[in-house]
């Protein structure tokens, strides 16, 4: 016990230097506040409330954070800077003015003015240079006093309201549609500030809660030389004023960063905002309906409480989290407690289905609607949990519209329990396999469905910190979310068999059919097996076949096993490889297009290693950036294996399969 507190303090001293932190909710949070600003009981930040009109309220983090350093050679460098916030706007009727985030020498802001003039200054200091205030501002009214361009915008502030940038606030939707973003529709907002000090840039991007995603185009990127409006140490915090027209401005959540990208903030781990009550008369019947309603629920639960005590005792016997130290180092963790309310229980009724890893279920986030999809892996022993733990928490990091977003993760003994996105459209396995499902699988969205997955995987391989590689990729790891946006699962969990006990049992994860060849013999997961893999699920795909199946052949009946490459490659040899493409398409498709998605799909193939395209490559043979007819030799010319004999044509796929038992 005295250990633990021991860590507990130096967990809290080390947070206070640092130059990190996050908040998902500001529940027990030491917050500097001021003017209306206040924390809810269940842990939103209100700035401002629309219970008071010409007011203002300021939220600060306590701490000072330093961002230059003028007694060394390098004085004009600020530091580069990140921070993610969740906010929103409510109010019974238009309300003005809005709210910023602010970096300001105090932790507050001295001489701010309310109205327009947001708490951040006043008529007198308005463009004055000692003011050091960066902020940016979410303006909900067009105040010609300040140049604003409507009464819906974005922009950047430097010691004076009129903006040094500013647009209509909106963000780049995944379908690459510029989409609005009313700013005070009530619903809860992303926002993303980035500086960059090197490229010298202030980045600012805004998106609805329905697509947490990091637009990949920010809203506003001005350069701006920080280095004179910065002091060496400034706070950090929110600054919100109304005028006559009042509002509740809130803040839901919060990360920053001086040392790389802020954390990101995930919704369902936020407190919910209130639900706004219309009719001010309706309130008053409410009241008195809720005092006859307590008065009767004491005298249930009077009788009902001796019952309720011993039952609870029990259950929380069951659902006490036992966690150890080290685990309050990694971010993202759930309690088991909220994770077996979002499941009611884990029942059955819930089981989406049962994978390699472990079970599936789905659940409802308690306190909100969001629905999740949270699987149960149980791992051997608590050797390397802590790795993989470590590991999933960084995973956490990892967004792409392209991915299944990781939610967070929680231990429970030897269990892991991951918490991802629910994706209601399903596996593409279950398209691809179910006749009356195939119908919706159109050309047009099978090929969006591999460009997605390519570039995932892309992101995987190049885009994040550290090589991920993906190690199962396969058509039941595929997953269609609401607008049958393909998003690739599992990514990084087949490190958990590698962690487990037993190091001897070196078996080839993955699935039989997507394994590249070289793995039966080095074991050695590579990107390019990855790429492998990729290779039968586009054939697969564009097919409407498994990469190995069996089919019942005409003479005699024999049962056959088909390798599907080596079935595309035989009917490019007939000289009509078209003939490959998935008969349930009746023909409706591009038949240049299906012939270098085909020949694509046997260049990933390839037994060799070095011979298959890069994720890269494959990327820009996608988007027709690259051609393929000048990569890849037509049947018949030379390749060379290992061996370094001659091969005519694409290496023998079944030879490359034969020499090893199915383990998987
Ligand atoms: C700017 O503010 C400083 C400090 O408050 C003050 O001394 C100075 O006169 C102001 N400058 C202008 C131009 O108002
Ligand atoms: C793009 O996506 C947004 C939000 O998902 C949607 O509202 C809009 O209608 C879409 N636009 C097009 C052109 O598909
Ligand atoms: C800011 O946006 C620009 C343009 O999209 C991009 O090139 C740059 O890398 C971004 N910088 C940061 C820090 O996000
Ligand atoms: C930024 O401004 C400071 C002083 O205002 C100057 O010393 C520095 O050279 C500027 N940096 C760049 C890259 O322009």
């Amino acid at each position: 016990m005295a250990l633990l507190m021991l860590v507990l303090l130096l967990f809290q001293t080390a947070a206070s230097m640092a130059e990190s932190f996050v908040f998902h909710g500001f529940k027990g949070a030491n917050l500097t506040l001021d003017g209306m600003a206040a924390i809810s009981s269940n842990g939103l930040l209100r700035l401002t409330s629309d219970s008071h009109v010409e007011d203002m309220g300021h939220g600060f983090y306590p701490l000072p954070i330093r961002f230059k350093d003028s007694s060394s050679a390098s004085s004009a460098t600020v530091t580069s800077f990140s921070t993610r916030f969740v906010f929103a706007i409510t109010s019974q009727a238009p309300s003005c003015h809005g709210l910023a985030f602010a970096l300001s020498p105090t932790d507050g802001i001295v001489g701010g003015a309310v109205n327009n003039f947001l708490g951040l200054f006043n008529n007198s200091n308005l463009g004055n240079s000692s003011n050091h205030i960066l902020a940016v501002e979410f303006d909900t009214c067009k105040d010609p006093m300040f140049k604003d361009i409507n009464d819906n915008h974005v922009g950047i502030d430097i010691n004076s309201l009129i903006s040094v940038s500013a647009a209509p606030a909106a963000y780049l939707a995944a379908n690459n549609s510029n989409e609005t973003i009313i700013l005070q529709s009530g619903f809860p907002i992303f926002a993303w500030i980035d500086y960059q000090n090197d490229q010298q840039l202030l980045n600012v991007s805004i998106s609805p809660s329905t697509e947490p995603v990091k637009p990949s185009r920010p809203l506003l990127s001005q350069p701006l030389n920080l280095s004179s409006v910065l002091e060496d140490f400034m706070y950090v915090g929110f600054s919100s004023g109304v005028g006559k027209l009042s509002g509740n401005h809130y803040i839901m959540g919060w990360s920053f960063s001086t040392d790389g990208e802020a954390q990101s903030l995930y919704l369902s781990q936020l407190p919910s905002l209130p639900v706004p009550n219309d009719k001010a008369r309706q309130k008053k019947y409410v009241i008195i309906a809720s005092v006859i309603a307590v008065v009767f629920m004491i005298v249930v639960s009077t009788a009902c409480s001796y019952v309720a005590y011993k039952m609870q005792k029990k259950k929380k016997e069951k659902l006490a989290d036992i966690m150890e130290v080290w685990e309050l180092d990694y971010p993202h963790r759930f309690s088991y407690r909220t994770l077996y309310k979002a499941t009611d229980g884990f029942k059955e009724k819930g089981l989406l289905g049962t994978g390699g890893f472990g079970s599936v279920y789905k659940g409802v986030m308690p306190g909100t609607s969001t629905q999740v999809a949270v699987k149960r892996i149980s791992h051997n022993g608590k050797q390397g949990l802590r790795e993989f733990v470590a590991e999933v928490a960084s995973l956490g990091r990892v967004t792409h519209r392209s991915l299944v977003r990781l939610q967070g993760w929680c231990r429970r003994q030897d269990e892991l329990l991951l918490v991802y996105d629910f994706m209601p459209n399903g596996s593409l396995d279950e398209f691809l396999f179910d006749d009356t499902k195939a119908a919706t699988l159109n050309w047009e969205l099978r090929m969006r469905i591999l460009k997605g997955i390519a570039d995932g995987l892309l992101y995987l391989h190049k885009g994040w910190e550290q090589v991920v590689v993906h190690r199962d990729v396969k058509a039941s790891n595929v997953l269609l979310d609401g607008e049958m946006n393909a998003r690739l699962g599992d990514f990084g969990l087949a490190r958990l068999h590698e962690h487990g006990q037993n190091p001897q049992t070196t078996g080839v994860m993955g699935t039989v059919g997507y394994l590249a060849p070289e793995l039966y013999r080095t074991g050695k997961a590579t990107v390019s097996a990855d790429v492998f893999a990729y290779g039968a699920l586009l054939l697969e795909v564009v097919c409407g076949k498994r990469p190995i199946h069996t089919w019942r052949g005409g003479n005699g009946g024999e049962e056959e096993e088909i390798i599907l490459a080596e079935w595309v490659l035989e009917w490019w040899q007939k000289g009509d490889i078209t003939a490959a493409v998935d008969g349930r398409l009746e023909g409706r498709y591009g038949k240049e297009e299906a012939e270098l998605m085909l020949k694509l799909g046997l260049l990933c193939s390839q037994a060799v290693p070095g011979a298959r395209p890069t994720m890269r490559q494959v990327v820009q043979f996608l988007n027709g950036e690259a051609s393929i007819h000048k990569s890849m030799g037509l049947p018949g010319s030379v390749f060379y294996e290992d061996d370094g004999a001659e091969h005519k044509g694409l290496p023998s796929f079944r030879s490359m399969q034969s020499d090893y038992d199915e383990s998987d």
